[in-house]
């Protein structure tokens, strides 16, 4: 049996030792290595590039690093009728809603507020809105929209979500597919995207989108949104307008169009974009390899993959 890592922006050697120790008996090996394209039954993936699969005829899996599959469903190699195995996992979820919570928890404590009156040391006792005054709006209520809300009714937030089917989740008010994205919006005061990317979800986060917002609430810092689904859901140019001219008060961005964010993107320069490198929540190589080594023995003893993306969905 063997298997071939295939990563970017993460140390493959590390990875690679974590699934030796995990899966004695198994080849692991690198792009770099030598190795027959005919004797790998399993992918480990991570930005897969233009020649990933380049003479994989004979995977039983493609196992994704991460738990968003956009990349790997739009790669034109990506082989038909092979199942995409994607990482949910209790570590990167935590992780998530941890990123989720800080940033929320920032805007609605007008801690960007205070920030610009230190700068300028002014002294305004501007009192933030309690938490039940305050409507949090999570688009996507899958492992990591459930999670962040989990945590987020802590607090006492008014919550409300978004999702392509309906559901029934306690105390949170839940709106259902693009008729009701609208009503959706116009309640929420902080958006926070936890969607896939999907040829249904890329863009949609734009200059539209933003304006449907609740206005006023936050003291009138806001509305405010929170990127860490991808970057293909926010258009950059138009987020840049919306932010520059007060439709949208500020953003959390962990995604971005291209990533790197490249030199001359005016966000790096405004003063009401919190930035972070899509580092919200890593796939941890104790948690992954003992997740995918598991996942590989259980299948190679005939049972069922765990996490099967559906292609047709697109998630
Ligand atoms: P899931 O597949 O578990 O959940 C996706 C949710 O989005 C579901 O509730 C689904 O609705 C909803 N959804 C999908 N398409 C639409 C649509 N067209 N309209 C409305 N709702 C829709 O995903 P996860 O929660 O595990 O992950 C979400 C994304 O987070 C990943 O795809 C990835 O892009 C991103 N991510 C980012 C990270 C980072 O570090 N920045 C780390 C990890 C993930 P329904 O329930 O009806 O199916
Ligand atoms: C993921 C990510 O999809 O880190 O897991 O972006």
């Amino acid at each position: 049996m063997a298997l071939l890592l295939h990563l970017a922006d993460f140390n493959e050697e590390r990875w690679a030792a974590g699934f030796r120790a995990a899966l004695p008996g198994t080849r692991v090996v690198l792009r770099g290595d030598d190795w027959d394209p005919d004797e790998i039954d399993y992918i480990f993936i991570w930005k897969p590039r233009r020649e990933a699969f380049d003479g994989l005829n004979r995977l039983k899996a493609v196992l994704s690093l991460g738990a968003g599959v956009d990349a790997l469903l739009q790669h034109p190699g990506l082989p038909a009728d092979v199942p995409v195995v994607r990482f949910i996992d209790a570590d990167l979820t935590q992780r998530m809603s941890d990123y989720v919570v800080a940033n929320v928890t920032m805007h609605q404590r007008l801690f960007t507020r205070f920030r610009r009156d230190q700068a300028a040391r002014r002294w305004v006792q501007l009192y933030p809105n309690a938490c039940w005054e305050t409507t949090v709006g999570i688009m996507g209520l899958g492992q990591l929209g459930l999670d962040a809300i989990r945590h987020l009714k802590v607090f006492g937030y008014k919550l409300r979500g978004w999702s392509r089917s309906p559901k029934a989740i306690e105390g949170v008010e839940v709106f259902t597919g693009p008729e009701q994205l609208e009503a959706f919006l116009s309640g929420t005061d902080i958006l926070v995207n936890l969607l896939p990317l999907t040829p249904e979800t890329r863009g949609i986060l734009n200059y539209e989108t933003v304006s449907r917002l609740r206005r006023g609430g936050l003291q009138g810092e806001g509305p405010v949104i929170i990127n860490a689904g991808r970057g293909g859901h926010q258009r950059e140019a138009e987020l840049v307008r919306a932010l520059e001219d007060g439709t949208l008060k500020a953003a959390s961005l962990d995604v971005f169009e291209t990533e790197p964010l490249p030199a001359d993107s005016p966000l790096w320069g405004m003063d009401n974009v919190y930035f972070t490198p899509h580092i919200a929540a890593a796939s941890s190589e104790i948690t992954g390899v003992a997740f995918f080594s598991r996942a590989i023995r259980d299948f190679e003893a005939g049972l069922p993959w765990p996490n099967v993306v559906d292609r047709a969905r697109g998630y």
